[in-house]
């Protein structure tokens, strides 16, 4: 009898197809919004295997919902919204997708690096309002990237990519991760730091670690209070690692220089947050890993988990926490 496979949210058509030449698929909508959670409770019940986004919470309700549930197949590299020790506990197989999308969200991560330190995005607002009178030396004045020191916290594949991009900018790269890499020190030619030298010592802060309760807002009103007035703090990894409020008092008063953000608490991120009424903050929309390529990339390995383990085979990128 033919699986059956509930996806949460539009997928491109090729990898539905690809799925539906085999299994029984339903998809929530063809319309690219998040399914509601009562259609995910109900939906849960009489499927082997789901393909969810990180907008989905799979909690122990959703868990215990599951009949015959077999595998839960994240498209993103993160699973924080995942409760992955439940869903083992009840035989499930959790995946998600990494590598595939770490030199691309490498690649926003420096993106937003620049654009913060070199007033991107206020020098373009700034010339179209009109306001821009005459060229002048201290104008729109940002930060040196070439030469400045880089603190990477969590140097995981995404954190060492950022390694590379920062080399090419003579960067000297710092890091602190849970494990210490004594290997990647030589390889990459960077330091390790514990957090408070790291933040003492870093041009750039940048977070590349998951998201779990235990590191709940690991940058805070201390954390912050221990950076250098012209750092700038980055994070693409996720809204929780950073006490927003401490966040927003350290920027208005120019504790710290700035920052950029592409993830946030709450997500999406309420219009009116007070975050995004600040000049020295460059704010965009959870998109790290939002090439085509990689997104392609992200939806094909998602459906050959699925396929893997519904076929009986071994998840080909399992979720094992450590
Ligand atoms: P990864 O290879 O698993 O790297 C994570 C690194 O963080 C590992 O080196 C890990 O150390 C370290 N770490 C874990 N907990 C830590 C802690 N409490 N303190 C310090 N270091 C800790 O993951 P990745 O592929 O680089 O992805 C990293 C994160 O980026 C994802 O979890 C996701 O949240 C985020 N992300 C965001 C986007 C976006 O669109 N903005 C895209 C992709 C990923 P160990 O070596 O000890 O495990
Ligand atoms: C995106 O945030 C991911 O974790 O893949």
């Amino acid at each position: 009898m033919k699986r059956t496979v509930y996806i949460t949210r539009k997928l491109p058509e090729e990898i539905v197809d690809k799925l539906s030449s085999r299994f029984n698929v339903k998809m929530w909508s063809e319309e690219d919004v998040p399914v509601p959670r009562e259609v995910l409770l109900r939906e849960i019940e009489e499927v082997d295997g789901l393909i969810c986004l990180l907008t989905e919470k799979i909690d122990e309700e959703v868990l215990n919902k599951a009949r015959q549930l077999k595998v839960i197949s994240n498209v993103a590299v993160g699973y924080n919204n995942i409760d992955v020790q439940a869903a083992n506990e009840k035989g499930m197989v959790v995946t998600n997708t990494p590598s595939v999308l770490t030199e691309t969200t490498a690649d926003l991560t420096f993106a937003l690096l620049m654009a913060a330190a070199r007033r991107v995005v206020e020098g373009s607002d700034y010339l179209r309002s009109g306001e821009w009178g005459a060229w002048s030396l201290m104008q729109m004045t940002g930060q040196d990237i070439f030469g400045a020191t880089i603190g990477i916290i969590g140097l995981g594949r995404i954190g060492e990519a950022l390694v590379k991009r920062a080399k090419g900018f003579d960067m000297n790269v710092l890091y602190y991760n849970r494990t210490r890499k004594p290997e990647k020190e030589v390889e990459l030619g960077i330091h390790y730091r514990d957090m408070k030298d790291l933040l003492q010592q870093s041009d750039f802060v940048c977070l590349l670690l998951p998201y779990s309760p235990e590191v709940h807002h690991l940058i805070g009103k201390e954390e912050l209070s221990f950076m250098k007035r012209n750092a700038i703090l980055v994070n693409t990894a996720r809204g929780g690692l950073v006490d927003e409020e401490a966040l927003y008092h350290a920027l208005k008063t120019r504790e710290i220089w700035g920052a950029g953000l592409d993830v946030f608490e709450q997500e999406p991120v309420p219009i009116d947050h007070p975050l995004l009424s600040l000049p020295n903050v460059v704010t965009l929309p959870h998109i790290g890993s939002a090439s085509l390529k990689t997104r392609m990339r992200m939806a094909e390995l998602a459906a050959d988990n699925m396929v893997s383990v519904l076929t009986g085979n071994e998840a080909i990128t399992p979720v094992l926490i450590k």
